[in-house]
């Protein structure tokens, strides 16, 4: 598939998945990002609770011991702080970078937020130095905008942690 139709496709896709009301919704959303782009090598949903970002759906080859961090730390806590998409083409040059893993090169991370309140991010690794774009940006916040994501962004934040 050529690069533009994968952004089409995997929108197709979340917003297939986002009208189920599953309990997994976030899970499965997680998923399809991760089978749809080879360059996102990891993905996690992270909830903004009491200044802390807490880890939710994840997936990727490996855990992250990074499942707790205090916003204002890292490239997601300053994402958390600002409100603003962060997008960093080589992590290594980036002082506030918290390491999980050893490949990891590019990161981006997305703020989801109510208005002005950040309730929550995505977050995402790749091996490749420089894999996000515009492109990505664009994609990614619009599914943070998404009031269907929103809503089970929500109800995770008073269920399940
Ligand atoms: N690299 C992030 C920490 C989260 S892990 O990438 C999963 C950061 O600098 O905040």
């Amino acid at each position: 598939m050529k690069n533009n139709n994968l952004y089409k496709y995997a929108e197709k896709k979340v917003g297939e998945i986002l009208k189920t009301n599953e309990l997994t919704v976030l899970q499965d959303l997680v998923n399809i990002l991760y089978n749809t782009f080879d360059k996102y090598n990891w993905i996690g949903i992270y909830f903004v609770k009491d200044n802390y970002l807490l880890l939710g759906p994840w997936k990727g080859e490996k855990p992250t011991n990074h499942t707790k961090i205090p916003v204002g730390k890292g490239i997601c806590g300053s994402a958390a702080e600002s409100g603003k998409t962060e997008l960093i083409k080589n992590v290594r040059n980036d002082i506030r970078y918290l390491a999980c893993f050893i490949n990891t090169k590019s990161e981006i991370v997305v703020p989801i937020k109510i208005k002005n309140k950040i309730i929550g991010e995505i977050d995402i690794d790749s091996d490749k130095e420089n894999s996000f774009n515009n492109n990505d940006k664009k994609f990614l916040e619009k599914i943070a905008k998404n009031q269907q994501f929103i809503k089970n962004i929500v109800y995770y934040l008073n269920h399940q942690i």
